[in-house]
């Protein structure tokens, strides 16, 4: 590797955002003059133009002015690059003449940085374009991120206005799931806090600027993270099958066991097959394109990914990504595409349109029905089968996606796990283990009831109605002599699943769990109502699949706002206020039922008419064939 190219792999790329006027320019003339990274000449030619301009000081952000007839220059790319170094490293800036180029470098992958600075006014605090342009950070996935409370100058460096100003971009970075690993106060004009400390914050006892930097990653080297084996093809010689494919990351050596997924077959490496032949090949890296071969004949076909067991990609039939639209045709829910990422293709329906972002001013809307040409949304996307998927943030090659319509590509993509939980089925821990039967067969058991067993599960927004409702169909089935009990989500909280919180992997838990308590009480002949909120479509479809025959979907609707005016608990006022984090509904998703077997509409009907209409759909469902017919009333009195 050439010097030069080292030195660039040891570059961390910078993106300097916040709101007009907070500083950035000022900022960036400071860092390069403090870290004497001023190109030569450049200081005279600043010192010159403010002459001209007539400004006594020197104008720091004039050195931006120096470089922008260099960006005019550059036809070719649309984004410029500006270098500094401190002693640890080199640094380059990244920066765009507009947000719509930035952004769609950025999810194209043709421009992509490691960190991020979001500078703030200390006079004026969170803005407008604060919002906007943290959003925008949230959007391509960056995790390391220095908030700069600028212009501490002008607030007579006071502590206190530089707590309640980093207190309130806490909060908002929090509020859209960030986190800022470093607030520091400075002072881009005056050089405070940048590359010198200055003698007017002494009660700030935390990290300059540019020592802040020097404590980010670059994205470590392909090498040193988890493999990564797109399979590309399979060639067969003789009885002989050879996996080949480019390795994106990591390492695969002879005798590694390997995980495939989305099939989660594992196999184990008995030979690295390289062209021309190296008999003594027992190892290859990122980057290299190899063949191996396995000790078992499992299934693999190109698209799959090898992985190690202990880090493999998720797996999941949904996901979200965040995309830029470059289709003059718009993106619409329920429209299929085909999506391309590493080597796999699969189709996607659009579920739903979560936030579409304007790339001018990076105004957001919800609940837009369309994705236009040149804007970037955030989408829930769903496949039939299950993914084998990276997120962007984990792993910037594979978590990249293009999206074609038809034969056209229509956009391209971040992939984004956020909410949403890695669907990878444990199989049985236990070994030796062999299902028995039972000697009473179901009919035996439902003429004994009086009523065949049945599963009826309740789903919607918290605040639906689905406690309320299902407890008041236990009531009136159990008067009318039916064996029927509640499981209900706030009460298997506090037994089954007190181990359990929020998390997308936590709630999957729970329903898995209430999944197969609910199959083995309906097994037993019971009537068995759930309760929970169970958000995720994928969740409820294997609870389906723990008892098809006696499984009923019941969507309890009532719309978000109708939910949050009832907010029976308070928690909607709190989630607002960001005092609960992923709350369905506000900051976590909820995936209404696509085909559920009845739907109650609680915030039309009351509740009796709810429960009737409930009621009524349960005894037909559980009712005895003519032949088996008992008299419920005379079994609830015996
Ligand atoms: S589920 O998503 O895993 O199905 P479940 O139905 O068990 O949720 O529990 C939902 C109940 O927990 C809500 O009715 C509410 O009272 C409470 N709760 C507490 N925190 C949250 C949260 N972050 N999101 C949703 N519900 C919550």
């Amino acid at each position: 590797m050439s010097k030069q190219a080292q030195k660039s792999m040891q570059q961390l790329r910078v993106v300097i955002v916040g709101h007009v006027d907070h500083g950035k320019s000022t900022l960036i003339g400071r860092l390069l003059y403090d870290t004497d990274s001023l190109p030569a000449g450049k200081y005279e030619e600043l010192q010159a133009i403010c002459k001209r301009r007539g400004t006594d000081a020197l104008e720091w952000s004039f050195v931006l002015d120096a470089f922008q007839a260099e960006r005019d220059q550059a036809i070719t790319i649309d984004t410029t690059q500006i270098w500094f170094s401190t002693e640890a490293r080199d640094y380059v800036i990244i920066d765009a003449p507009g947000h719509r180029e930035f952004l769609k470098n950025m999810i194209s992958g043709a421009a992509q940085a490691d960190a991020a600075i979001l500078v703030v006014d200390a006079t004026e605090g969170v803005r407008e374009q604060t919002k906007r342009h943290a959003y925008m950070l949230h959007l391509l996935g960056m995790r390391q991120i220095a908030v700069v409370i600028n212009k501490m100058d002008m607030v007579e460096h006071s502590t206190e206005r530089f707590e309640e100003v980093s207190k309130e971009v806490d909060h908002y970075l929090q509020s859209i799931g960030l986190s800022a690993n470093y607030i520091v106060p400075i002072s881009a004009r005056n050089g405070d806090m940048i590359s010198n400390r200055g003698d007017n914050l002494p009660w700030y006892k935390g990290k300059s600027l540019t020592e802040t930097l020097d404590c980010f990653e670059i994205e470590s080297p392909p090498l040193s993270r988890s493999l990564r084996f797109p399979v590309q093809d399979v060639y067969r010689f003789n009885e002989e099958r050879i996996l080949v494919g480019r390795i994106e990351t990591g390492m695969v050596r002879k005798g590694d066991k390997i995980l495939f997924s989305p099939t989660n077959e594992t196999a184990t490496v008995t030979a690295i097959k390289v062209w021309p032949e190296d008999a003594a090949k027992v190892e290859a890296g990122a980057g290299e394109c190899i063949g191996i071969t396995l000790d078992e004949r499992i299934f693999v076909e190109r698209g799959h990914i090898g992985s190690h067991e202990q880090n493999p990609p998720m797996l999941s039939n949904v996901f979200r990504a965040n995309l830029f639209w470059l289709s003059p045709k718009p993106l619409k829910v329920g429209n299929a595409y085909k999506v391309r990422y590493g080597t796999h293709e699969a189709t996607v329906t659009v579920q739903s349109i979560d936030r579409v972002i304007d790339t001018d001013d990076l105004e957001q809307y919800e609940n837009a029905g369309e994705v236009g040409k040149n804007a970037v949304a955030e989408v829930t996307l769903r496949a039939k089968d299950m993914l084998a998927l990276d997120p962007y943030s984990d792993n910037q090659k594979l978590g990249r996606m293009v999206i074609y319509d038809g034969y056209d590509i229509a956009g391209g993509g971040a992939i984004n796990m956020d909410g949403y939980a890695d669907q990878r089925a444990s199989a049985p821990k236990s070994k030796n283990i062999y299902m028995v039967d039972h000697l009473i067969s179901d009919e035996r058991r439902a003429v004994n009831k009086g009523h065949k067993g049945g599963i009826f599960w309740f789903t919607g927004l918290s605040g639906a109605g689905k406690s309320t409702l299902a407890m008041a169909v236990e009531k009136a089935l159990f008067e009318k002599g039916y064996h029927s009990y509640v499981l209900d989500g706030d009460n298997v909280r506090h037994g089954l699943n007190s181990d359990l919180g929020f998390s997308p992997e936590d709630r999957a838990e729970n329903i898995r769990r209430v999944g197969e308590v609910a199959a083995l009480m309906a097994d037993a002949g019971l009537i068995v109502l759930t309760a929970f909120i169970s958000p995720y479509r994928t969740d409820r479809d294997k609870a389906r699949a723990a008892a098809p025959e006696l499984f009923n979907e019941i969507h309890v609707a009532a719309d978000l706002e109708t939910c949050e005016t009832r907010d029976p608990k308070g928690l909607y006022k709190k989630a607002r206020a960001g005092d609960i984090k992923e709350f369905t509904g506000i900051d976590s998703p909820y995936e209404a039922p696509d085909n559920p077997e009845l739907v109650v509409n609680s915030h039309k009907n009351d509740i009796e008419t709810c429960v009737e209409q409930i009621l009524k759909y349960i005894e037909e469902d559980v009712s005895l064939s003519d032949g088996q017919n008992v008299s419920l009333k005379e079994k609830a009195i015996a």
